[in-house]
């Protein structure tokens, strides 16, 4: 399965397409495009600055965060937020912030009236200063302020507007709760912490873009007002007011337009998209959310993972000036064994073993149950060093398992192991033959001063609790090895049997099998998928696969869907049509952004990178999101409601 993403990647550039073609284009694109004026703010390499233009009065010079040395005894005005005001016997310090930083403006009783402004301006006015800017007295430079050597010495102050005393200090919000950041928002967003996140996150769009654009990627946008897209959430639904007791779906993703793009013949196409789906929240999910979604024709599976992977390691040099190597790729069999996850965080060193194999006749029914049941699993995870660990600690362990459903976890401490079971100290060895006990302690690797924890119940329960307790002991140990583990999950299941034996598609319905539509529909509870999934330190980062492209194949999985003929052609006949008429080989995939900026500027939630975020409850407490509807709109969308909201 593995091409290695070197080989990938030197055919990722069609022949046709070669760079120097598309360098004589852009050319020509630039003289077309001459005749325009020449814009009055000039882009350098890592900043704006701002140009006095002959014809037009700007209303600031310079940001705060450009003063530094080389303008020493130069006039400069600045437009933003007073920082902080303080008072030093008869002269007042103003610390004026906008977007770039800080720089301290001086005012003296020299100049009557501007101090007089000075002094009733307070946090969060608004004010345009103008001033000469001087080097600050020996001994008083700010090393943390990139204008920390100099400071300004005010001539004129203009309020431009005022502010009430905000919600929150800037600088002291730690004791702020979320919810009050967020009902304040425009407050919150002000803080340095959360600008930087969001410049990050602008600056890694515009890296990706520039990437895709330079692979010959088109930018095309899909509706928003369109039908259910299958990804396996409940859809926000929008009432038609033109089409009575009929609905909208907002797109869970663009999948199926982006396929239609390609029967279409555009090859290559890209989009950073929003994404709507209505499901529970956790940290890492929002209502509303952004993809950088991706399809390709004509490429396989390990020239989209290569492309796809150069991206990403592109994006991280750009952006952290961090490199990566190849991402190391992994079946989903092998992950869910030794990790008990279809996204592992490979920066933690535990690992999961199996040892139902021993575990087959003993007395203790616990393990002896689910080592027969080939449903079942027995799973045991070393922590090195463990043995110290006091019995409250287990305890909680055991409460955390059980929110995944485990019944129990059994564990070992092994105190001495040259003793024998002497020197194991737990409650279950007494119902373990020494020699299987000796068998799975040396599979483990246990030494002295190790615990080892068992896992024994349906597999699915034994790899999700023993996955989750790995991270968890992981994190509160503090083994984690390296910064980033980066890797492809390859070779997943097609479909997840659900408990009354119907299936379900474990990607979504368009993802290709790995076999004949007769094989499939023969065998579909082992068939593997051409799947594959992104992940960064045990976070699914995004995921795709080769789609299906005929309408044979597409019909055989919904039909093991339990999709019958009536209710394909219903909801997805624009897609069998489309398959009809020579669709291409395609594939591709997509990336959670929030999910990526996340993890890029380290933040604990993809809310810290969202500008206006929804809570927890899928609501927006700023503007009140969503909202009671008078019943003229109501009735004009054909809508009834069954009971109605009592008037706040
Ligand atoms: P999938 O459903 O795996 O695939 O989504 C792709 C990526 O989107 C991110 N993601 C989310 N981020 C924040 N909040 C959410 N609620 C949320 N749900 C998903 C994840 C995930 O890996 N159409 C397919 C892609 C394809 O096959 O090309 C799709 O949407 O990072
Ligand atoms: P019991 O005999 O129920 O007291 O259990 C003995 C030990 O086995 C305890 O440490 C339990 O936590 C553990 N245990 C019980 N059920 C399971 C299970 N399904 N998987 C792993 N350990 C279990």
């Amino acid at each position: 399965m593995k091409q290695t993403s070197r080989q990938a990647r030197k055919r990722i550039w069609p022949a046709a397409i070669n760079p120097t073609e598309v360098e004589r284009k852009q050319s020509e694109h630039k003289r077309a495009l001459a005749w325009l004026p020449a814009p009055t703010v000039r882009k350098t390499s890592t900043e704006f600055r701002i140009t006095r233009s002959e014809t037009t009065t700007m209303m600031r010079s310079h940001y705060c965060g450009q003063l530094n040395e080389s303008l020493e005894g130069q006039e400069i005005t600045l437009c933003g937020w007073v920082h902080r005001r303080r008072d030093h016997g008869g002269v007042i310090f103003l610390d004026i912030r906008d977007r770039d930083g800080l720089a301290q403006v001086v005012f003296d009783p020299d100049r009557a009236e501007t101090f007089a402004a000075a002094d009733r301006v307070r946090s969060e006015y608004v004010v345009k200063v103008t001033g000469k800017v001087r080097l600050r007295p020996a001994g008083a430079g700010n090393a943390n302020m990139a204008s920390g050597m100099i400071e300004v010495l005010g001539y004129e102050l203009e309020v431009l507007n005022e502010a009430e005393t905000p919600p929150f200090p800037l600088n002291e919000f730690s004791d702020v709760g979320e919810e009050t950041r967020l009902r304040y928002r425009f407050i919150d967003l002000r803080r340095p912490e959360m600008l930087e996140k969001l410049r990050l996150r602008s600056r890694m769009t515009t890296s990706i873009r520039r990437f895709l654009d330079e692979n010959g990627f088109l930018d095309v946008e899909t509706p928003i007002l369109t039908r259910a897209t299958p990804e396996g959430a409940r859809d926000y639904l929008v009432p038609s007011r033109t089409h009575a007791g009929s609905f909208f779906a907002l797109p869970q993703s663009p999948q199926l337009f982006k396929q239609l793009l390609m029967v279409a013949g555009f090859d290559r196409y890209y989009q950073i998209a929003k994404c709507f789906r209505d499901e529970d929240l956790r940290a890492d999910r929002q209502p509303e959310f952004t993809q950088i979604d991706i399809e390709t024709s004509f490429m396989n599976e390990a020239e989209i993972m290569g492309l796809t992977e150069e991206m990403i390691r592109n994006l991280f040099k750009e952006v952290l000036g961090l490199e990566f190597g190849e991402f190391p790729h992994m079946t989903w069999e092998e992950a869910m064994r030794r990790f008990g996850s279809d996204k592992p965080d490979l920066r933690n060193p535990l690992e999961l073993v199996d040892v139902a194999d021993q575990l087959k006749d003993v007395e203790f029914k616990v393990f002896s149950g689910p080592a027969n049941d080939p449903k079942c699993r027995i799973a045991a995870l070393r922590v090195p060093g463990g043995a110290s660990m006091p019995r409250k600690q287990i305890d909680d362990y055991t409460k955390f398992v059980g929110i995944y459903g485990a019944r129990g976890l059994a564990y070992i401490k092994v105190n001495e192991r040259a003793k024998g079971v002497e020197g194991l100290q737990s409650p279950i060895v007494k119902n373990i033959p020494e020699a299987n006990l000796n068998v799975i302690l040396d599979r483990v690797g246990a030494v002295d001063g190790d615990i080892v924890f068992f896992g024994a119940d349906k597999a699915k329960i034994v790899s999700e609790a023993l996955g989750a307790l790995r991270i968890k002991v992981g994190n509160d140990l503090n083994l984690l090895t390296c910064e980033w583990a980066p890797m492809w999950v390859v070779d997943f299941p097609m479909f997840e049997e659900n408990a009354d034996g119907s299936f379900s598609a474990l990607h979504h319905p368009f993802t290709a099998p790995k076999c004949s539509p007769q094989e499939l529909e023969a065998n579909p509870a082992t068939a593997l998928s051409r799947a594959y999934d992104m992940v960064l330190n045990g976070t699914e980062l995004g995921g795709g696969s080769i789609r299906i492209h005929r309408k044979e194949m597409q019909q055989a999985v919904f039909r093991l869907l339990g999709i019958n003929e009536a209710e394909q052609e219903e909801k997805f006949g624009f897609l069998l049509d489309a398959l009809k008429y020579g669709a291409p080989p395609h594939g591709g995939l997509a990336f959670g952004l929030d999910r990526l900026v996340m993890l890029m500027t380290g933040a604990q939630s993809i809310r810290e990178v969202i500008a206006f975020p929804k809570t927890q409850s899928a609501a927006c407490v700023m503007t009140q999101a969503p909202g009671v509807v008078d019943n003229k709109a109501l009735s004009e969308l054909h809508i009834r409601l069954r009971e109605q909201p009592k008037a706040e």
